[in-house]
């Protein structure tokens, strides 16, 4: 469609005065959707995609940032954001976009109590940001939508890791662009430690493995191939975990934690074990649930994440397990394997209590918050009937309060909501208790066709103003975005 493309791309490009993406940039966002033109069989040949076969790479861990300078309360990074090339299918190179030119980017590993600052340099042709998504920041490191970073700039971003232990990932948060920059590459992990949970002796060090899952479509070049469904959002049709595509894990007969975290523009995934064998979900966006919660699936939604242990003391020496995407068309069904290879078993056992209940302030304010499809105009995915409007302020919440906020899905489509700088409970699904897995704290919920979910967000941290949005990262865009300014 040319909105996206001459509507979006090109006028924001020119209107920020410098020469176009498509010059400066050799990742191309565009010349492989191109839809108008002349077809020539060439270009048709080109643009078909085939999925690509599961299990045949180990699985690749993305590189841990180094810190460039460090004190006991600091910890200083510099990281690049640049076009690169990945490796993903054999014989190729597939452009991205990424930090440091990387996909999926460099892990930060951060410590409670420990500040960490990252000077984002912005050498990727266009104006970016970056979001600490699940982060509780300042809003004015919070990676607003309006708030870019001009290409060939740079902006320092202040971390207070003041938070829970939780696995924390960034991106980019341009304005009407996230969908194209995060499919891109524009991903990675943060990772926050607390100290005081060492005693829980969670998996740790080779044992903890972060995997982020995505769907990709692959032109016959090799570079990634989007293709516009503003409904739906994009839908690839092969698997990458960090990366790889459908990867393979050799796994020692031990406990593992595994960090999974939904990086995909729109697609859901729901994770299954093979057998059906059952994983110990320790943890949700927020931090550490109060206890484990085995399950036999995980429905994860774009954003979401679920840390899982997993005990492959089950499994003889050769076992192949796969990890099952339950929901998925027969080329997206496999997300990866874990081959067990070594006998070595240790003592090791999930601990009955994670985390303390932690008592809420009483409810301050109701909201209610209609998610619809408004087919006219140029607005299309709304909230509460309004598209986003950074003039615009939705709610005031009060600083140290909780409300009641009820998300009503009026739509055939699923919403990813979530919430910038603060996390909720879930209250209810269709006036159902939640899953015991999704009671702890989180940043980002589904709100599945015509259900209702009650959330309740604890304004704790800092005041000020912020962004909660679909994460269907095409919704996001197009515009079910509102605003919360959290007064004092
Ligand atoms: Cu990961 Cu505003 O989002
Ligand atoms: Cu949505």
């Amino acid at each position: 469609m040319d909105w996206e493309r001459d509507g979006v791309t090109r006028r924001t490009a020119l209107a920020r005065g410098f020469g176009g993406v498509f010059l400066v940039c050799s990742f191309d966002f565009d010349a492989k959707t191109r839809p108008s033109g002349k077809r020539t069989s060439a270009f048709a040949r080109a643009s078909q995609s085939r999925p690509f076969q599961p299990f045949q790479r180990d699985v690749p861990i993305p590189p841990v940032a180094r810190p460039v300078a460090q004190t006991r309360s600091l910890q200083q990074y510099v990281l690049t954001m640049k076009p690169g090339t990945a490796d993903i299918l054999p014989g190729f190179k597939t452009p991205i976009l990424g930090y440091d030119g990387l996909y999926p980017g460099p892990t930060i590993k951060a410590t409670r109590g420990r500040a960490v600052d990252v000077r984002q340099i912005n050498q990727s042709g266009r104006a970016l940001n970056v979001h600490l998504h699940g982060g509780v920041t300042r809003p004015e490191f919070d990676g607003h939508p309006h708030d870019e970073i001009p290409n060939g700039t740079e902006r320092l971003y202040k971390y207070p890791n003041v938070q829970r232990q939780a696995t924390l990932w960034y991106h980019d948060h341009a304005h009407g662009e996230t969908a194209r920059t995060l499919f891109a590459g524009l991903a990675a992990f943060y990772l926050l430690d607390d100290p005081d949970d060492a005693g829980l002796e969670l998996p740790r060090g080779a044992y903890d493995v972060p995997l982020m899952i995505q769907d990709r479509s692959f032109n016959a070049d090799g570079s990634f191939r989007y293709r516009v469904d503003l409904d739906r959002g994009f839908r690839g049709d092969t698997i990458l975990v960090n990366g790889a595509v459908a990867p393979r894990m050799k796994v020692e007969r031990r406990l593992y934690r595994l960090r999974f975290l939904n990086a995909a523009n729109a697609r859901a995934f729901t994770l299954s074990l093979g057998n059906n064998r059952a994983m110990t979900q320790i943890a949700s966006e927020g931090g550490l649930l109060t206890q484990p919660v085995r399950r036999t699936s995980i429905p994860l939604e774009p954003a979401e994440r679920a840390d899982v242990v997993i005990d492959f003391r089950q499994f003889g020496i050769g076992s192949k397990i796969i990890l099952h995407n339950i929901d998925g068309e027969p080329t997206t069904q496999a997300i990866m394997r874990f081959d067990v290879v070594r006998g070595r078993s240790e003592e090791a056992r999930v601990p009955k209590a994670l985390a303390e209940e932690e008592s809420l302030p009483a409810v301050n304010a109701r909201r209610g918050w209609p998610l619809t499809f408004q087919g006219l105009g140029t607005s299309m995915w709304q909230i509460a009937n309004g598209g986003f409007d950074e003039m615009r302020v939705d709610c005031r919440p009060r600083q140290g309060s909780t409300e009641l906020w009820t998300w009503t899905n009026n739509s055939s489509r699923t919403h990813p909501m979530h919430l910038h700088g603060y996390h909720f409970r879930v209250v209810s699904m269709s006036g159902k208790p939640p899953h015991a897995g999704d009671a702890g704290w989180k940043d980002t919920v589904a709100v599945y066709p015509n259900q209702t979910v009650v959330v309740r967000p604890y304004f704790d941290y800092f005041p000020g103003r912020y962004v909660f949005h679909c994460h269907a990262a095409e919704h996001g865009d197009m515009s079910m975005m509102g605003q919360m300014e959290v007064v004092a």
